[in-house]
């Protein structure tokens, strides 16, 4: 594995610089579409058996770097691959913050295999290690970590998503005292920040998609931080209507295909089974983990973090791109 670092950098790499010129073009699909084009090609050239467990869909809905789509040369390590070409399609095409092109390796069959639906996810670093269980309410698990890390609720610090559904949760923990930090998109941005030795949160919180889960777990793990995830209806999500009803009996269908449960708490091991796990995230808009792509003189310049979970490194990666 620890051979595939060098190569899955450079992919993150491209893939923010396909995409990175059209921020701002407010077409998310566009920007998807080149970032994918330019993952899929650079994941080919990698002297691997990779596959794709965490990708742009199933089969029939994506012509790249679907569910189960095999990728590499075709010898070396036989790996699985989370990819995400872009984590913030909205930020990229409205030029917002905290856009990353992001994608993890782990040994065959160590990824949990998870459909494109909603996941409520809890994310602590290693000092709370062992002090969440979603299986409780958010108040208990606040107070819980909170007395792990030996500091008063009110010093506590959530990440969570800007969204609607999480408005009674983001009232929920104020009213404890906790500081929330609601950030418009982004979630496996947030848990990374969540994990890192400057962490500016404590916690992060959120009902947000299920790849992105299974992607930060990986990072998580790197970072030997904790996490615990459930599969959520649709309906729970976003409310019960006759149209959200038949999203969610499809998201069931695939659920059943795939092995997993919805409703059952998912430990941070049965989300990723291995330690060995490499992870890169490359910056497309700047934000707080990474700078964004940025001009300069002669081309543009990228930045990357990428995470092993055997050596326990993390590397920022700085790359002038010049032509
Ligand atoms: P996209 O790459 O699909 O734009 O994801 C951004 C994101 O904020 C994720 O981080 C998060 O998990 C998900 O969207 C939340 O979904 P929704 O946009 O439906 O609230």
């Amino acid at each position: 594995m620890m051979s595939l670092a060098w190569p899955l950098f450079r992919i993150t790499e491209q893939a923010a610089l396909a995409a990175w010129p059209q921020t701002g073009c407010g077409d998310k699909n566009k920007i998807d579409g080149l970032a994918v084009t330019a993952m899929r090609q650079s994941l080919n050239e990698v002297a691997m058996r990779g596959k794709i467990v965490i990708g742009e869909g199933e089969i029939d809905h994506a012509p790249m770097l679907y569910i189960g789509e095999e990728v590499g040369t075709g010898t070396g390590p036989s790996v699985d691959i989370a990819v995400d070409p872009i984590e913030g399609t909205r930020m990229v095409a409205m030029g917002q913050n905290n856009a990353l092109s992001v994608m993890a390796l782990a040994p065959q069959g160590r990824l949990l295999h998870a459909p494109d639906m909603y996941m409520r996810k809890l994310v602590v670093n290693r000092q709370a290690k062992g002090a969440i269980n979603l299986a409780l309410s958010l108040e208990e698990n606040l107070r819980n970590i909170a007395a792990a890390l030996n500091k008063p609720l009110t010093s506590l610090r959530m990440a969570t998503l800007d969204k609607p559904r999480h408005q009674a949760v983001i009232q929920q923990a104020a009213r404890l005292g906790v500081k929330v930090f609601a950030l418009p998109d982004g979630d496996v941005a947030a848990s990374v920040l969540t994990c890192q030795q400057h962490h500016p949160f404590d916690v992060m919180y959120a009902i947000g998609g299920a790849p992105e889960g299974v992607i930060s777990a990986c990072a998580v793990k790197a970072l030997d931080g904790d996490m615990q995830a459930e599969l959520i209806d649709f309906c729970q999500a976003k409310g019960e209507t006759a149209e959200h009803r038949l999203i969610a009996n499809d998201e069931l269908r695939r659920c059943k295909q795939m092995g997993v449960a919805v409703n059952r708490v998912y430990t941070l091991d049965e989300l990723v089974g291995s330690q060995d796990i490499l992870f890169s995230a490359t910056g497309v808009t700047g934000g707080d983990l990474l700078h964004g792509v940025q001009k300069t003189e002669n081309g543009v310049s990228t930045q990357t973090l990428l995470i092993g979970g055997i050596d326990r490194t993390c590397n920022i990666i700085d790359s002038l791109h010049c032509w």
